[in-house]
């Protein structure tokens, strides 16, 4: 039988990334689709869209008219994602050669949708928590595993709770039998996925050994031949003491946490209500360092939030200057519907967001300049993960830098110790010596 084949375009965070392996996994299981990357090709087209920002969503359409255009006589164009969400059936309004909308609460319908014509799958209190996805990961080196869906804080510039529903969390039995599995195939590294993932344990559906994210670790940990535990995201309000000495202590974590700041004004965190202050965000980041030196930090930031001052941004940048982020995301912010911040009318000027957005950006920069500086001749445990261009390989340290060696593909899948003999900002390279 010749195979149908899938073009699968994923935009947005991990999370994302991992329900577009869910959908290839059901698609092939069921449907018998492989994927490809020529667009002309394919029998099925899927964006799994991000809604965070204004701009993805309007590049949506344009690129849907360009995918329309491309494709093949008969092929189905599929939205899926948290653009999906919260858009719902306005998008085969405005795009009526679409076949189905799919949320990014509703991944396991995805066979379903598939054969309904002009299907629209976003109930947001559907629960999927519990789902036993086929497997399928794009690398095997690495297993991102789903903890929980969804989002129960209410910052009140994010759409996520509004596309992604409540939080419900994983039970633990199938977290853990999804590392496991992933082990036994040759991931030496997890990677734990989750909008709060601190926050674990707050509510199961059924009846589930309630655990928290620390004990989660703890579990995880003991998981034989897993070298390597990473998470995205934590959020700051529930980086207890417990955490950060588990964090700490337990040798299979890598040592790099996201703390993602968002602003460093107390003011304008009380008017996002992300729960905590600028004094308690720099107290945790000083307990991390007192008990994780090498650990490194990165983090989230948005500029020019409504009522945003030059103080309030001047306290972003003093946090910036102290804690010394090894990374920093940064965006303007941008008003999102459904949200509590859509209605506040003390705007910032875009002109005046241009510039701090800059200025911040710039800082990040020096900021990195001087700490890259550090690595030249250090000696790190890489884990190799990617073939890169002109032979050389790509893999991460513990604590989260990016480094390539010259190499082939014998090195993928196998810790080495790396000298750093040269600084780039995104990657540094190195040479073997152990
Ligand atoms: N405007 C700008 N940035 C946003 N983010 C979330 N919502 C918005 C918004 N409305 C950023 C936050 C979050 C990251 C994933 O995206 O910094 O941590
Ligand atoms: Fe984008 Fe947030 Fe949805 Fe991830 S959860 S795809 S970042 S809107």
């Amino acid at each position: 039988m010749v195979s149908k084949k899938l073009f699968i375009e994923t935009l947005g965070c991990a999370m994302n990334s991992r329900d577009s392996e869910h959908m290839i996994a059901q698609l092939r299981e069921k449907e018998g689709y492989e994927t490809t990357d020529d667009l002309k090709s394919a029998d099925l087209i899927i964006i799994n869209t991000c809604s965070v920002r204004e701009k993805p969503v309007a590049k949506l359409f344009s690129e849907l008219g360009v995918f329309n255009k491309k494709k093949k006589e008969g092929a189905k164009i599929g939205v899926c994602g948290c653009t999906a969400s919260h858009l719902g059936d306005e998008i085969i309004k405005r795009a009526p050669y679409v076949s189905f909308v799919l949320g990014a609460r509703n991944v396991s319908k995805i066979t379903e949708v598939l054969n309904r014509e002009r299907a629209v799958e976003v109930d947001i209190n559907y629960d999927e928590s519990s789902f036993a996805f086929n497997d399928f990961r794009t690398s095997p080196y690495k297993a991102y595993i789903n903890i929980s869906i969804g989002c129960d804080k209410s910052c009140t510039y994010c759409i996520v709770p509004k596309t992604r529903g409540d939080e419900i969390s994983i039970p633990v039995d199938l977290i853990l039998r999804e590392a496991s599995r992933a082990v036994e195939r040759g991931a030496k590294e997890v990677f734990l996925l989750g909008q709060n993932v601190n926050n674990y344990g707050r509510r199961f559906s059924g009846e589930h050994e309630k655990i928290n994210f620390t004990e989660l670790l703890r579990r995880l940990s003991r998981i034989e031949g897993l070298s390597r535990i990473r998470f995205t995201s934590p959020h700051p309000f529930h980086m207890d003491d417990e955490f950060i000495e588990e964090f700490a202590r337990n040798p299979k974590i890598c040592k790099s946490m996201h703390m993602p700041l968002q602003s460093g004004s107390s003011k304008v965190l009380r008017d996002m209500k992300r729960g905590y202050s600028k004094e308690w965000f720099l107290d945790r980041v000083e307990k991390l360092r007192s008990v994780s030196p090498e650990v490194s930090i990165s983090t989230d930031i948005i500029v020019a939030f409504p009522g945003e001052s030059d103080e309030d941004f001047e306290d972003t940048l003093d946090v910036m200057r102290r804690v010394k982020f090894d990374q920093i995301f940064s965006f303007k912010y941008s008003a999102r519907p459904e949200t509590e911040a859509e209605h506040f009318t003390n705007t910032v000027d875009d002109d005046v967001a241009s510039r701090r957005l800059t200025t911040l950006q710039n800082l990040a920069t020096d900021i990195l300049d001087e700490k890259n500086k550090t690595h030249l001749g250090k000696i790190y445990s890489v884990y190799f993960e990617d073939l890169i261009q002109d032979y050389y390989v790509s893999g991460r340290s513990d604590n989260n830098l990016v480094v390539k060696v010259k190499g082939s593909d014998e090195l993928l899948g196998q810790f080495r110790d790396v000298e750093i003999t040269a600084i780039g900002r995104t990657i540094l390279t190195g040479e073997i010596v152990g």
